[in-house]
């Protein structure tokens, strides 16, 4: 098999590079190692940034988006027993987020390609990348038990962080961060009992109001970070989230049956460079952040934009540079993006080694944050997305 661009991995951000790649007549096979059911219902993300929305409308992918997800102005930040709301849409200039489950993208980018009659290998196993520094870079793997293998000029490296590609980078500087405690997240049959999303910092522990639906509420509370789930009854969470989230004005949480359960650990990693020969990394092989700032996808999809610009000015005029520069042009966001993840994750969680002048400093902080026009701003223009990085 011969194609332009080899994507490995059929993520957030091999889709949206092979979408973007059509668009510009460039031709790509996206190869995936899990089925098309697995990706399409596995739970993760929520958030998209307002530029997110809008590449996918562009694209032409943002119908179902735009019917069903929920879009949002504002989050509230919840300490004290109080809340305070933060404006998006008065501190950005209108801006906002799509409240749209991460597996529901998946499918429409998934339908979308396919229908075009994109190539989209489901199951294809053992992925290993060859010839880097060649002009044509391999990739063999196994599929139905036999061995093939797909020629190309590039090599989108989007298999996510226990990926392959990052590893055929033969020197690549790691910067990491692990926090001492990890999340605990349900999705619950549960009408949301706040209309925007709350994040809230209790001397237990943090706790996330968040939705997926009218009728489906989405909730996390801190937790150890190798938590065993089976310690935590559905009595025991709910019970801990009331606590959490409680305010002196006596905020009702709903509850309902709980559908989906699972722990994620929180780290900050970034791997330089991201590129190496004709290998280009992006998303999450490349950089994951805590889950805090509601980054990763919107991250992944950063990445892919500068890419498919590259390559496009690469396959019209012959011109490398742009794509000379791609690690460097991502990393800019990428560290600003990690800056932000970290910060909201050090404001709103107990850490165990915090001291009493530790827990007064974030309080201090959290009533600056939501009393300065400025402060507030700070947030709200990295939380709805800053502007993508001139070249
Ligand atoms: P991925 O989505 O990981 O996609 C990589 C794809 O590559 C996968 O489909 C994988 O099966 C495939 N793959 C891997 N190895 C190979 C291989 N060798 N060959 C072929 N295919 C391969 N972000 C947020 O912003 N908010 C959240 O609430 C949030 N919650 C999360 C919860 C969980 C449990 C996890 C794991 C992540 C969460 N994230 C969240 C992060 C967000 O989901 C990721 O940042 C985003 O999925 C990154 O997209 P990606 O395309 O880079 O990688
Ligand atoms: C989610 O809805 O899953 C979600 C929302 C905001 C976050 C993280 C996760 O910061």
């Amino acid at each position: 098999m011969k194609t332009q661009v080899g994507i490995v991995g059929a993520g957030p951000a091999g889709l949206v590079l092979s979408h973007l790649l059509a668009k510009t007549g460039i031709e790509s096979v996206v190869l995936e190692s899990q089925t098309r059911q697995y990706i399409e219902e596995r739970v993760r993300a929520g958030v998209l940034e307002q530029g997110t929305v809008d590449l996918l409308n562009k694209l032409g992918l943002g119908e179902r988006m735009m019917r069903q997800g929920l879009m949002h102005y504002g989050v509230e930040l919840r300490f004290g027993g109080r809340g305070h709301r933060i404006d998006f849409a008065e501190l950005t200039g209108g801006k906002g987020v799509m409240i749209y489950a991460q597996h529901e993208v998946i499918k429409d980018l998934v339908e979308a390609r396919l229908a075009a009659g994109g190539e989209i290998l489901f199951e294809a196993k053992e992925a290993n990348v060859r010839g880097l520094d060649s002009e044509k870079p391999v990739i063999r793997f196994v599929r139905n038990g036999e061995v093939e293998q797909l020629e190309c000029d590039f090599v989108a490296g989007c298999d996510g962080f226990h990926g392959v590609c990052r590893e055929t980078i033969p020197v690549v500087k790691i910067y990491e961060r692990d926090y001492p405690f990890g999340w605990l997240g349900i999705l619950a049959e549960a009408p949301p009992a706040s209309h925007e999303l709350v994040y809230a910092n209790h001397e237990r522990g943090f706790a996330l109001l968040s939705m997926r639906s009218p009728k489906i509420s989405r909730l996390y509370v801190q937790c150890k970070p190798d938590e065993d789930l089976s310690e935590w009854p559905d009595a025991r969470i709910w019970e801990e989230l009331h606590k959490r989230l409680a305010t002196r004005d006596e905020f009702k949480l709903t509850e309902g049956p709980v559908i989906q359960k699972g722990v994620t650990g929180m780290r900050s990693f970034v791997a330089e460079p991201m590129q190496y020969g004709r290998l280009f990394l992006a998303g999450d092989s490349a950089h994951i952040v805590p889950p805090t700032g509601a980054k990763g996808l919107n991250l992944a999809v950063a990445d892919v934009r500068v890419l498919a610009r590259g390559l496009k000015e690469f396959y019209a005029s012959g011109n490398r540079e742009l794509m000379q520069r791609y690690s460097e042009i991502c990393l800019r966001r990428v560290w600003k993006v990690q800056r932000f993840s970290w910060w909201m994750t050090s404001m709103l969680h107990k850490f165990p080694e915090d001291s009493e002048f530790d827990r007064r400093r974030q309080m201090a902080e959290l009533d600056y944050v939501t009393t300065s026009r400025a402060a507030s701003t700070t947030l709200a223009e990295n939380y709805v997305g800053l502007p993508m990085e001139k070249d």
